[in-house]
């Protein structure tokens, strides 16, 4: 079965009308409905709150959206945390999971009165430093080095840049503990776009371990345990959805198997909640046949850098005046490719498509996530714009399409 669009002809025709191509198209329905099913899946059997990434659409409507489903947010930026203090997001529904931190970032974190998530050991002098008061609460991210797998996302823990190591565990609590803190987190985040539910099973088994460690060895409870993103989604036909109710059962069993007591359940994912709400809707502008077939369209990898970056699969729909490309359309094999000076600006390579034609929509799948907000400016390509498909079926602009005038602001003639 082909991937379904939420949307018809007459509705992308309206959008460009008003907005011209290419741009990204998110849907709010389908946001809410998965926001919806993670609280479903994890509420009714763990103190829960998820913590939606900034980082994967970092947008107001989109974080209201995420507010009026009972949200925090995960920011990792001076630039995210100004965003949330734009968005009156505050205190406790801020997490901040930063790294290579400074002092400004860990001050204007501490004026949101956000939960700190440091990302090494040093970090602790520098947020006390940073701080008119001790911090009642602090978190460490932990890197589980060889005891869980990675991803060429996130790369392998032993690789990875993220977080403290297993050995530094017990002298950060204890260093933060004797300098008066008095609440305290964990935190993970190792595989990212993960469709294995016992993965997480893993990485919650590893925190556990390491909660038993902190209970014995320095008498700490912790407040929470974070189990960071990382929750896949089917990007490819054959893949299937992540069964997340399953992975709330086994993360249970675990807790009443091996804990005495019961930490909340944090969560920050971004790729799950809004990934497959998330459409680019670029035209077809020229063809070209030389080594091999070329679809040329408006949008290009500085739309979109996942296909360029990780050789990320994305599906695509063709859509033509009239009426959809569908299984009995006559295909052939094409490389869909961008229009920027960088050979790896293609969003399929040697993939088999319905016939396309010049001025047909080309629509990418799964956008809504990692999409845009890894965006660029290369070749002086400008940022194409952000439209919500609201719950009514009517449409509104929520980012508009970057100009010359913005591209050059800060250029000086
Ligand atoms: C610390 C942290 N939390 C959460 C996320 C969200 O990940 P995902 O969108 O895969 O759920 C990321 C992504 O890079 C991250 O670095």
């Amino acid at each position: 079965m082909p991937k379904k669009l939420p949307f018809d002809l007459n509705t992308i025709k309206e959008i460009e009308e008003k907005y011209g191509t290419p741009f990204f198209l998110y849907d709010e329905n389908i946001i809410r409905k998965r926001a919806k099913k993670l609280k479903d899946a994890f509420a009714n059997k763990f103190d829960f709150k998820e913590f939606f990434a900034i980082k994967a659409t970092p947008n107001p409507s989109i974080m209201k959206i995420m507010k009026e489903e009972g949200f925090g947010v995960d920011a990792a930026t001076m630039t995210e945390l100004l965003l949330c203090d734009k968005c009156d997001i505050y205190g406790d529904d801020i997490m901040f999971s930063s790294n290579g931190t400074s002092n400004e970032d860990f001050k204007k974190a501490l004026e949101l009165n956000s939960i700190i998530n440091l990302d090494d050991i040093s970090l602790i002098d520098r947020v006390i430093e940073s701080s008119d008061n001790i911090p009642e609460l602090l978190c460490f991210r932990i890197n589980p080095g060889n005891l869980q797998t990675g991803n060429s996302i996130i790369g392998s823990p032993m690789d990875a840049k993220f977080g403290i190591t297993l050995e530094q565990v017990i002298p950060a609590y204890k260093k933060a503990k004797k300098l008066g803190i008095k609440k305290f987190g964990i935190h993970t985040m190792v595989g990212s776009n993960v469709l294995n539910e016992y993965y997480f099973l893993d990485t919650v088994n590893i925190l556990i371990d390491i909660l038993n460690k902190l209970k014995k060895e320095l008498d700490i409870e912790v407040e929470f345990i974070n189990i960071g993103g990382g929750f896949g989604i089917p990007y490819r036909l054959d893949e299937a959805e992540l069964d997340i109710e399953h992975v709330s059962e086994l993360i249970l069993e675990l807790y009443n198997k091996k804990l005495d007591y019961k930490p909340k359940l944090f969560m920050e994912h971004g790729r799950w909640l809004t990934g497959p709400s998330g459409f680019l809707i670029s035209k077809v502008v020229a063809k070209k046949d030389t080594y091999k077939n070329y679809k040329i369209v408006d949008a290009s990898m500085s739309d979109l850098m996942r296909p360029g970056l990780y050789r990320a699969y994305h599906y695509i729909t063709i859509l033509r005046e009239g009426k959809m490309m569908d299984e009995n359309t006559p295909k052939e094999i094409v490389d869909v490719v961008g229009s920027l000076c960088e050979n790896n600006d293609k969003f399929a390579i040697d993939r088999e498509l319905p016939k396309i034609n010049i001025d047909d929509y080309l629509i990418i799948h799964d956008v809504g996530a990692h999409g845009r907000a890894m965006g660029f400016n290369y070749n002086g390509k400008l940022r194409s714009p952000e439209i919500l498909l609201k719950k009514d079926g009517s449409f509104k602009l929520i980012q508009g399409r970057e100009t010359f005038e913005d591209y050059t602001r800060n250029m000086i003639f």
